[in-house]
């Protein structure tokens, strides 16, 4: 039986600390998907497509492309998209007691609406501060990010 899991999340954009998650998931499920989500509550940067894109890149440059599939969901629940694909699992990075509390009534409320199970892991501690929206809030001031972000994203941004 093939072994698939989704990794959700917004990726608005990539960092290093998601790429660390998606490496380490990559290595405990047959097929992974790695999807990007809009998330209302959030002040989006980058387009959807650009996210993707730019997943891809840094996916492809990290050698770690074999069983990877870079999607995006728009549209409903995002537990339609894992039965859809036929995933058992959903992978969430966990740096603190914050996401612990913020993904758990989520992980709950997707077991009871499809039966499919969150896998929380741990990134590397190097990566423990990382997040999206602190390399947003860097970059829109002039600041380097570079130690946070795949080089593709640091060259887009650079660029931008
Ligand atoms: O990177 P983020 O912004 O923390 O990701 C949050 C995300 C997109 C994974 C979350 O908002 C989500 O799961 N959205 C899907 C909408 C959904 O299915 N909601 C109902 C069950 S929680």
């Amino acid at each position: 039986m093939q072994r698939i899991a989704v990794v959700p999340g917004s990726f608005d954009p990539v960092t290093l600390g998601h790429l660390d998650v998606i490496a380490r998931a990559a290595g405990l499920f047959d097929e992974l998907h790695v999807l990007v989500v809009h998330n209302p509550s959030k002040v989006a940067l980058l387009p959807i497509a650009e996210r993707v894109s730019l997943l891809e890149e840094s996916i492809r440059d990290a050698n770690i492309d074999g069983k990877i599939v870079v999607a995006s969901w728009s549209v409903g629940l995002l537990v339609d998209y894992a039965t859809d694909v036929g995933a058992t699992a959903l992978v969430k990075g966990i740096r603190s007691q914050v996401d612990v509390a913020y993904e758990t009534p989520m992980a709950i409320v997707n077991r009871h609406l499809a039966g499919v199970e969150t896998v929380f892991m741990l990134p590397d501690p190097a990566h423990a501060h990382v997040s999206s929206s602190l390399v947003r809030q860097v970059s829109s001031l002039g600041g380097d990010v570079t130690p946070y972000v795949p080089s593709a994203v640091a060259r887009f941004l650079q660029r931008s």
